[in-house]
């Protein structure tokens, strides 16, 4: 099959198509059941030209996609991508090399050691830590708690890798009430089940209360070092943290393995305004974050970090007779994946296209736009701020003169998304349904803040004058 122009058409549709995102509506254009209708067609019997069946994919899917690459998307903490992560996440598709060893791509190899040692470098944490470069948060919970599984039953004198869970002695994991769901999901792939989670109470930040972990760590003594503390950086709906520098050092008092969700906020560290308010959180044993959020990688794009990098590989590496030792790191005793995408290209390009200054300059004004959008939203007449953000993340909630505030927030954000100029999405917060704020792309700026502010100010005023 030719591929004569359909690499070119290609790009071509990606340049006019990432050019078009600053105007266009956020939210898709077609109904799922039109989607549907395009979309289904019977299994092909013989072959289709590759340069029609991209064409295809292109006219229908676009009406489909929800435009939340472009810089009014404020739903989710999902991020847009650098262009030069972009071009190099292509090369990882046209080179097709499988990451998962070092034979099988020597260049993606050390690629990905640069990777591993820049991160740690903008994170600020521990140089010795082992890495993996993995799909998302999740891939980088499961990764990082199966070297603290590891650990913890090493120290009771069980080999989990060998002797399963089946009789295997209890651990306790502790967390705040705020854990992202993710974080359990980890605990039920590792085995470890989600009620072995005892949620501790967090204060009117959402910050995990040192008093309350005090007296569940002191309470049972004799678990702490078979215990897992999660803490968190960047609260999902405020994006505060916890006080990791008291935190830590109360869990290591005890033994206990402390693990840190930084899917977002872990970035904050780059910036040194916000990083003040991570002090302490590399003491940790391990951490997981995203690429993919805010260093705007496209997808596929997770971080893992051990501090006991002996515990890491033992609870992930494999043998077989068919390696070849390249002489390198090799990723799969560090990843849950054997072969796997070539992810240190669209990780490396992002750093090396923004440069530590970059990074800080997009996460400090990301920070700034969510204070001005969550302000200026909270501020228009029916709105009501909850949250003004000290990272990217801010609340709102919308009131109504029947009292039914909730139903007039859902409606509100409906009726945005209806609209398109602006995407928001909302959570429940407290028992309030609320408006939950991110702002955590790099093509945001202060007109699209704007633009937004007078978007709901319309949609509101449709409400207020019903
Ligand atoms: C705090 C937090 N942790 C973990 C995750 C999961 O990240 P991923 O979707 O990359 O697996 C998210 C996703 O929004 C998150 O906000």
């Amino acid at each position: 099959m030719s591929t004569e122009k359909l690499f070119a058409s290609v790009a071509d549709y990606a340049e006019t198509y990432a050019n078009s995102l600053d105007a266009r509506r956020v939210s898709p254009s077609a109904t799922t059941a039109e989607l549907r209708e395009t979309l289904h067609r019977a299994l092909p019997q013989g072959p289709t030209p590759a340069k029609d069946v991209v064409a295809s994919l292109i006219r229908e899917c676009e009406p489909g996609l929800l435009h939340s690459a472009g810089p009014r998307f404020f739903g989710w903490v999902i991020g847009g991508a650098v262009p030069a992560s972009q071009a190099a996440d292509w090369l990882a598709t046209i080179w097709d090399q499988n990451a998962g060893g070092f034979a099988c791509s020597p260049a993606v190899g050390v690629l990905e050691e640069v990777c591993g040692a820049w991160l740690k470098e903008l994170l600020a944490l521990p140089q010795t830590a082992s890495f993996a470069l993995v799909t998302g948060c999740q891939m980088a919970h499961v990764t990082a708690l199966a070297a603290a599984r590891f650990r913890l039953f090493d120290r009771l004198g069980w080999d989990v890798g060998t002797q399963g869970l089946v009789g295997a002695p209890c651990l306790r994991v502790l967390s705040g009430e705020h854990h992202h769901e993710t974080f359990a999901r980890a605990l039920r792939l590792l085995g470890l089940g989600t009620d072995i989670v005892e949620r501790l109470p967090v204060d009117s930040d959402s910050k995990l209360d040192p008093e309350a972990l005090r007296v569940a760590l002191e309470s049972e003594p004799e678990l702490g070092p078979r215990t897992i503390v999660c803490l968190q950086a960047g609260t999902l709906n405020t994006g505060t943290f916890d006080d990791f520098d008291v935190l830590c050092e109360l869990a290591h008092k005890h033994g206990a393995w402390v693990h840190v969700d930084g899917a977002f906020g872990l970035w904050a560290r780059v910036s040194s305004t916000l990083s003040p308010q991570l002090v302490g959180i590399e003491n940790a044993d391990s951490w997981a974050t995203d690429g993919h959020k805010w260093l705007n990688v496209p997808y596929d794009s997770g971080y893992a970090f051990v501090a006991d990098a002996e515990a890491h590989r033992c609870s992930m590496a494999m043998e077989a007779s068919y390696i070849i030792d390249g002489g390198g790191r090799e990723a799969n005793e560090f990843n849950p994946e054997w072969s796997k995408r070539a992810r240190a290209l669209p990780t490396y390009a992002a750093i090396r296209a923004l440069g530590r200054q970059g990074i800080a300059e997009m996460v400090e004004r990301c920070t700034r736009l969510a204070q001005k959008l969550t302000k200026g939203i909270g501020s228009l007449p029916g709105a009501e701020l909850l949250h003004e953000p000290t990272l990217n993340q801010g609340l709102v909630r919308f009131v109504a003169e029947d009292g039914d505030h909730d139903a007039r927030t859902d409606a509100v954000s409906e009726a945005l998304r209806e609209d398109g100029r602006a995407w928001f999405g909302n959570t429940t917060w407290r028992g309030m349904r609320v408006m939950r704020i991110s702002v955590c792309s790099w093509q945001t700026e202060e007109r699209h803040i704007d633009e937004s502010v007078a978007a709901v100010s319309q949609i509101l005023e449709g409400f207020t004058s019903q």
